[in-house]
């Protein structure tokens, strides 16, 4: 195998990441969605979540504002709306109407979660990391919402391979094919 070292050192279009829809609110109440591609767990205990939000996005003010933001995990079927929120400001209008989504009331935080995605997480800001063209904002998730059918008779999370969207070099795809279980070498 050749390799050869690229011209610019940015690989974020190589690999699949989670396409999720996060959820927020202005001073005066009104929600919002920006759809993020790069967002990754960042730890465990507590369990805190990170999105790569451009300062320019009108919902950067707005998650900052709050203190708060609402991670929405969409399936296959969110995908048009999906791509809506990520191709339309808030400042324009109000996604939640114009992508026919229904804004589902929060337990702890301000921001409305998307009632149609099968998981939503409400997350207390804790950190923003400048970082150039993207601010890592990092939060807590102090709630989350996960539809039964991906729960188990036990109540533990079992997520369905159908219900995720992935970024993956300019498309939105599906998981594919399982090849092994984690630690499957121990
Ligand atoms: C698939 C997809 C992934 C995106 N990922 C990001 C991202 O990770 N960070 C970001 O700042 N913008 C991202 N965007 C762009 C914003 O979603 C877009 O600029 C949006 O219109 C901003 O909305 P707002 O002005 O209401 O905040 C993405 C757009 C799409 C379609």
């Amino acid at each position: 195998m050749a390799k050869i070292q690229m011209k610019s050192p940015s690989c974020s279009y190589f690999y699949p990441w989670a396409t999720v829809m996060v959820s927020c609110i202005s001073a005066d109440g009104k929600p919002n969605i920006v759809t993020i591609g790069a967002s990754s767990v960042c730890s465990s205990n507590p369990p805190t979540v990170g999105i790569a939000l451009n300062p320019q996005r009108y919902s950067h003010g707005l998650i900052e504002a709050a203190g708060d933001f609402g991670i929405n995990i969409p399936g296959p079927q969110q995908v048009e709306a999906t791509d809506f929120c990520g191709t339309r400001s808030g400042r324009d209008m109000d996604k939640f109407a114009a992508a026919g989504l229904t804004p589902q009331a929060p337990s702890v935080i301000t921001s409305p979660l998307i009632a149609e995605c099968p998981v939503s997480l409400e997350c207390k800001l804790v950190e923003v990391v400048g970082l150039g063209s993207h601010d890592w904002m990092i939060g807590e998730i102090v709630a989350a919402h996960v539809d039964e059918e991906l729960l188990d008779e036990d109540g533990h999370f079992r997520p369905s391979p159908d219900r995720a969207l992935f970024c993956f070099g300019g498309d939105y795809r599906r998981v594919g094919q399982q090849i092994a279980k984690w630690f499957f070498t121990r």
